[in-house]
């Protein structure tokens, strides 16, 4: 087995549309000879960023919470695998307080010019955006885009692939698509080449 693929769950539904396309992004990545994790940032408890600054001059957070464990997962994934469904047209607001708190990342990068990802990390890892909405509307994935996007920068992640799926409203459940369950498993399973070529 080689690479470490985390998968980072926005939803608050652990059998919901958006977890059966993770899930299903995961198993590809397995089959492609990965180890991997599921985070369902909802199981979490942490607060908030506070804007205390620690992290300006410290490699992680002043408050001590479940995102000390999370760091060092983000830190040493060979690539990620982020699923969420749109709310009020940008993410879930407990994925965007994880992606704020990430903001230890964005200090060591950009204020201290020390990633804290290693650099042989840098070079292989990559991130595949899963994101579903429940209207079909123009423009409805564009917020969501932008702050994940915005999160792979800050540590060190490629923005690779991504599978969007609009007017879940009407698709109902998602698994009675075996189209999209499909486009799930292979994407996370051409991901998963990438770390096993
Ligand atoms: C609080 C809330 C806000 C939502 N806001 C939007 C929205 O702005 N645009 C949209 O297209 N769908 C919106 N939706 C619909 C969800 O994106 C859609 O139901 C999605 O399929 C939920 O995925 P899940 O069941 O896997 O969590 C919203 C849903 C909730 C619960």
């Amino acid at each position: 087995m080689a690479g470490r693929v985390i998968g980072i769950l926005g939803s608050p539904l652990p059998e919901g549309n958006t977890a059966q396309l993770l899930d299903r992004a995961l198993e590809g990545a397995k089959d492609a000879g990965c180890t991997v994790e599921k985070i369902v940032v909802t199981n979490l408890c942490f607060d908030a960023c506070q804007e205390m600054f620690f992290c300006r001059d410290h490699e992680t957070c002043v408050m001590d919470d479940d995102m000390q464990q999370l760091y060092p997962k983000v830190r040493d994934a060979d690539s990620i695998i982020l699923a969420t469904p749109i709310m009020c047209m940008g993410i879930p607001g407990k994925l965007k307080s994880f992606i704020d708190r990430c903001q230890v990342f964005f200090m060591a990068k950009y204020l201290r010019k020390k990633s804290l990802v290693p650099a042989e990390k840098r070079v292989v890892r990559k991130a595949l955006f899963i994101c579903i909405s429940g209207m079909k509307v123009p423009e409805v994935f564009v917020g969501a885009k932008l702050t994940v996007k915005a999160f792979f920068d800050i540590i060190d992640c490629t923005y690779w692939d991504e599978l969007l799926v609009s007017d879940m409203d009407t698709i109902g459940d998602i698994t009675q698509q075996p189209g999209l369950m499909d486009a799930a498993y292979d994407k996370g399973f051409a991901l998963g080449k990438t770390l096993n070529p």
